[in-house]
């Protein structure tokens, strides 16, 4: 058995040797190594054996079957090294595509922002912008809140310098787009706003989104119609809509509006509180006050305004709990949407 061990050995690293391609090497591997090879016969014969010559032969036997295992790989890696560029170990596939940097997406909030500005670009408004760091004229004044006004508490903000703040809405921006345009304007203003303010549902730092439309003869039933079609594009033509009356300084009359519950469809749960409903914006019609410091003709024309926090509406939709998650820049956060 000692000679058919070296015999097997001689004939099998001869073979090996003359192979040149991976297919020839693999019949090979199987007909020395495989379950029904020639040395699985070899291991068998063992049985056979005397008990003091088993140990030795079964060494014997291991040796060639490492040895020829040895001869495979070293045959596979002398081919790789001469029809391939690499390193002999593991062949290239040139064909493969390469490896690409992962890919990034629009925050969840730049999502929400282009469909909303989306649904408003659709009926024909323009995207205004305007700064952050705002007067106090520009973002109370000139809005109908003056200094001693008691609507300024709800806004308490950053104050940069005597004078300027960091805007706490984006209204400031309606006076600006005024100030440059004759009516009629149709503008929608995203838009970054601050307040002190930091809960789960208030960050110092959050979005809005604000509108508006000057014309002559626009009335409360143009602002419900067109308030009612932004919210049925945004969460489905069965939601429900409802004006709520509220108080706003640059718009009279002015309005609150709430969609029925996106996760209830009305019945009341957590995330409305169980009142069935989800406050999205306040809105009204502009007041003469306003038109009067732009300069506009209020006998002449009339408009309608909103405003909406963005970050809401994008945690209303995702059920996100905690507008820190929008801020925290957590991939993992982030991957999900
Ligand atoms: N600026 C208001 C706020 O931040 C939201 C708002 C309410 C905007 C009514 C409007 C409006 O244009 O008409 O709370």
């Amino acid at each position: 058995m000692k000679s058919k061990i070296e015999s097997m050995q001689a004939e099998a690293l001869a073979e090996i040797e003359q192979i040149d391609d991976l297919d020839a090497l693999e019949s090979a591997r199987i007909k020395w190594l495989g379950r029904k090879g020639a040395i699985t016969d070899l291991l068998r014969g063992l049985a056979d054996v005397s008990a003091e010559e088993r140990p030795a032969l079964g060494q014997a036997a291991n040796a060639l079957k490492q040895a020829i295992a040895q001869a495979i790989e070293a045959r596979k890696g002398s081919f790789a090294d001469d029809e391939q560029p690499g390193t002999g170990e593991t062949p290239i596939d040139l064909s493969l595509p390469g490896r690409r940097p992962p890919k990034g997406h629009l925050h969840v909030i730049s999502q929400v922002t282009e469909e909303i500005v989306g649904i408003f670009s659709d009926l024909g408004y323009q995207v205004a912008t305007g700064p952050d760091i705002e007067t106090e004229y520009y973002n109370f004044d000139a809005l109908n809140t003056p200094a001693d006004h008691p609507a300024r508490d709800s806004h308490d903000t950053f104050y940069v310098n005597p004078g300027v703040v960091l805007r706490t809405h984006t209204s400031p921006v309606q006076m600006r787009v005024m100030e440059k345009n004759p009516p009629p304007v149709a503008v929608v203003v995203p838009g970054r706003v601050y307040r002190v303010d930091l809960d789960a549902s208030h960050s110092p730092m959050f979005i809005q989104l604000e509108g508006l439309l000057v014309d002559k003869g626009v009335s409360f039933a143009d602002l419900k119609g067109t308030l009612d079609h932004f919210l049925h594009k945004l969460f489905g033509p069965n939601a429900k809509t409802r004006f709520r009356p509220h108080f706003f300084p640059f718009t009279e009359p002015s309005a609150e509006v709430d969609v029925s519950c996106s996760v209830c469809e009305g019945s009341g749960c957590r995330l409305c509180k169980n009142t069935g409903w989800l406050e999205i914006l306040g809105c009204g019609m502009v007041h003469p006050e306003v038109f009067r410091h732009a300069g506009y003709d209020y006998e002449e024309y009339t408009g309608f305004a909103f405003g909406l926090g963005l970050d809401r509406i994008a945690m209303l939709k995702h059920a996100i709990g905690n507008i820190r998650h929008l801020y925290e820049n957590d991939l993992r956060f982030l991957e999900q949407f």
